[in-house]
């Protein structure tokens, strides 16, 4: 086995922070921090604070040199009075002594956003003293832990503390105010300057601070780096560059604010906060400057975009959704983009030590009885660590690489739904499961290196053993074939679920060749008019075709209407003319997407397929969304409400008419259906005719798409009922017809762009051999005049 090694020193390690992991809020005497006050979720988050014994004793089997946490303030400070606390900081000795005991390196961080609620309601971070108040609490870690913490970082990611706690109030303390966020910003500065000198004068081996450095480019360049933009977009790419890094890198590395952020910052409540002498306190020599890398910000220049709230002076710039595989949070996974940033850091500050002290990524995890098989998570970190070392071997002074995060834990505003730890937590019992990614860094660490091979992934014959069926079964299941019984189907989904078994067409196409084509199969019903919604996915295919040419890829469309059509279809993709198959929505009644899932080669469909398989799809929330419609008419006080169903066998109808009942079940209410014949506006006038016919009384059609139901209101109007006061009508699309009737149509909103944009990633990540699943978007509920 050949491997990929890292320098002799290099250090691996994981980082937590204070808020995210300790919970034990109020022991000994700790008082609330803003993320206290702002979070809506419990904050005991691991329960670090009593089970660090445990946690420490992971990192030590798993092999960890180093241990980067946080302290946090209000344990150390709980008053303004000055007085610390030293109950508080009992705990972070303990804590010392424990990691030193198992040999890992303890990394301290001063300030990872949790200030406390005294400091805010002080004036928080816009005011001056709080950087004052920071420089006496740094004195104070360093008196008790400095015999032991050699490394110190001062503040983690200040953009973020104050842009997103101060700019846009996603964070705490929640203030929405571009000043504050820009008076924050200098005063984090500032106490960075104070907090490492206060370090230094203490005595303090190393100093640095940790900033989240995202390298900002164009949708073009996340494809092409080398890509030269325009002057628009040069000039965009180069202010929010300044705005998210520069205007923490130039400070303290070079004592000076970069000109264009001066400029923004003027606009916004002026530069009176910023102090003659204030950058050289805060240019303080570092020791080594910590990098938290995730993913790219990608801009472009589009003249009448309105700044965002956390980007202040960014007016006139789009910020770009690309379709590239991303991860659960929704951030693109670009690995080389780390690569990158080292390159351009090593050639701005030739002399800085770097450490990577964040990366990681949340994906959704599933816990079996055999463990927690995060294929992803391993791809994620082990792609960075490829990138990061050929970075190395360019020359960047790069000394270690610690993973975000140990432990499941309170992802700040999004709570606990994130999942980031190599570690799984239990929140019911708070016991810690080690996942496949903690296994497989504890390998890394130990041949202190990447083996060449990846990481070998489930194959068909490890679900074929464990479900006790054939390969071909097993082949049959997953690619959704009807022959197989639903009991062998369940066992061989269970077996697929528990291993984490991903169906990896990729890894063969890589091995035969690419073509770098994508077909767009585009499913034409036979029967004129019986397109489910001809019009959503007309849009839907030009808005894909955009963004996978976007991408780099060529587009081969494809009708597919006749047997023979299908025939060449199929030939095309088992000829491998293509990397990857959209198929625009799978015909009902053919089998053209079972036959397509069979070549091996990467398919995605748009519309949930009728019979349940592992080809992903992206759909809209069709059952939530007709409940939505009727919830509506409800609410309108009608109660003798008709739902024009279509054919019953197109899944979509289905999922409709699920949420329909569901909604009458609430309220109360009996159903009323008439099943339309196709989908034509004939159909919805002759069924909603047979609707009135049964009950003369009836106020409300709700019709499974708006074609129905513009059938409908030729109906009312034929049987001289009025729309709505008679009789009220919903349909479902949002066609561009819907708004033009009259009177126009209240309908429920399926999002055409966000469906061709989650169909790209899709694909794009089954091309680059992720796990993917299904997606399924929201329907949106649109108000019109009909009801
Ligand atoms: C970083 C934070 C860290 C965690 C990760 C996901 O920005 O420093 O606390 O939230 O993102």
């Amino acid at each position: 086995m050949t491997i990929a090694g890292f320098p002799e020193d290099f250090v691996w390690g994981v980082s937590t922070s204070a808020f995210q992991i300790e919970g034990a809020t109020s022991a000994d005497g700790r008082t609330p921090s803003i993320w206290d006050t702002f979070t809506a979720d419990r904050a005991e988050a691991c329960d670090h604070y009593h089970r660090y014994p445990e946690d420490v004793r992971l990192m030590k089997e798993l092999g960890m040199a180093a241990y980067r946490f946080s302290v946090s303030w209000t344990r150390v400070f709980p008053d303004d009075s000055g007085k610390v606390n030293q109950a508080g900081l009992d705990f972070y000795d303990r804590l010392v002594d424990e990691l030193t005991g198992a040999g890992i390196t303890p990394y301290a961080t001063l300030y990872h956003w949790d200030l406390p609620q005294w400091a805010e309601d002080a004036g928080g971070w816009p005011a001056r003293d709080t950087a004052c108040r920071f420089a006496d609490y740094a004195a104070a870690v360093h008196e008790r832990l400095g015999d032991r913490v050699g490394t110190w970082f001062t503040l983690n990611e200040p953009w973020v503390a104050a842009f997103l706690g101060y700019g846009s109030g996603v964070h705490a303390p929640g203030r929405a105010s571009a000043p504050d966020a820009f008076r924050a910003a200098h005063h984090m500065l500032l106490a960075h300057g104070l907090g490492v000198r206060a370090l230094r004068d203490a005595g303090a081996a190393e100093v640095g601070a940790v900033l989240n450095i995202s390298p900002v480019m164009t949708p073009a360049q996340v494809s092409d780096f080398g890509r030269t933009l325009s002057e628009e977009d040069a000039e965009a790419v180069a202010r929010i560059d300044a705005l998210v890094n520069r205007q923490f890198l130039e400070p303290m590395l070079r004592g000076a604010y970069p000109a264009e952020l001066l400029e923004i910052a003027e606009r916004h409540g002026g530069l009176g906060h910023v102090r003659d002498g204030d950058l050289d306190v805060i240019a303080q020599p570092l020791d080594l400057l910590g990098v938290n890398y995730y993913t790219p910000l990608v801009v472009q220049a589009q003249p009448s975009e309105p700044a965002g709230a956390a980007f202040p002076g960014s007016e006139g710039i789009l910020f770009c959704t690309i379709p590239t595989a991303v991860t659960a949070m929704g951030w693109p996974i670009v690995p080389n983009c780390l690569a990158l940033l080292l390159d351009r850091l090593s050639g701005e500050y030739p002399d800085l030590d770097l450490m990577i002290t964040e990366n990681g990524a949340d994906f959704v995890d599933v816990v079996t009885g055999d463990g927690i098989h995060d294929v992803d998570r391993i791809s994620f970190v082990e792609e960075h660590l490829r990138a990061l070392r050929g970075a190395v071997e360019k020359g960047a002074k790069v000394r270690g690489y610690l993973v975000w995060t140990l432990l499941d834990n309170l992802e700040w505003a999004d709570g606990y739904q994130r999942k980031f730890g190599l570690v799984h937590v239990d929140f019911a019992t708070q016991k810690r499961r080690l996942k496949d990614s903690a296994l497989w860094y504890r390998d890394v660490i130990s041949r202190n290196g990447l083996t060449e091979a990846r990481p070998r992934r489930p194959t068909l014959e490890t679900v074929a053993a464990r479900a006790g069926v054939s390969r071909a079964t097993v082949s049959r299941v997953v690619n959704g074939e009807s022959s197989v019984s639903s009991e062998v189907r369940a066992t061989v989904m269970r077996a697929v679920r528990e291993i984490g078994y991903v169906p990896n067409a990729a890894a063969r196409s890589l091995v035969t060749r690419r073509t770098n084509a994508v077909a767009l199969v585009l499913s034409v019903p036979r029967q004129g008019g019986d397109a489910l919604t001809a019009a959503v996915v007309q849009s839907v295919v030009q808005y894909v075709t955009s963004l996978l040419e976007g991408a780099g890829k060529q587009i081969t469309l494809m009708l597919a209407d006749t047997a023979e059509s299908h025939r060449r279809i199929v030939a095309h993709v088992e000829g491998r003319l293509a990397d990857g198959v959209v198929l625009l929505p799978p015909d009902r009644g053919d089998t053209l997407a079972e036959r397509l899932s069979r070549t091996e080669v990467p398919v995605v469909l748009l519309g949930k397929p009728p019979i349940a398989s592992m080809v992903p799809y992206v759909d809209v929330d069709n059952a939530g969304g007709a409940a939505a419609a009727t919830d509506h008419l409800v609410s309108l006080g009608r109660r003798r409400i008709g739902m024009i169903c279509g054919p019953m066998d197109l899944v979509t109808v289905q999922d409709r008419l699920a949420g329909h009942r569901t909604a009458l079940r609430r309220a109360g209410l009996r159903p009323h259906l008439a099943v339309a014949d196709d989908l034509t506006r004939a159909a919805g006038t002759a069924a909603t005719h047979r609707l009135l016919g049964d009950d003369p009384e009836l106020d409300a059609v709700f019709a499974a798409t708006d074609q129905l139901a513009i059938g409908a209101l030729t109906a009312a109007r034929e049987a001289g009922r009025r729309v709505p006061e008679d009789l009220a009508v919903v349909g479902f699309d949002d066609v561009d017809a819907a708004s033009a009737t009259t009177p126009a149509l209240t309908t429920v909103r399926v999002p055409v762009a966000d469906q061709a944009l989650a169909l790209a990633r899709l694909l794009l990540s089954r091309l680059e051999g992720r796990h993917t699943t299904s997606v399924v978007l929201p329907a949106r509920l649109v108000v019109r005049e009909s009801a």
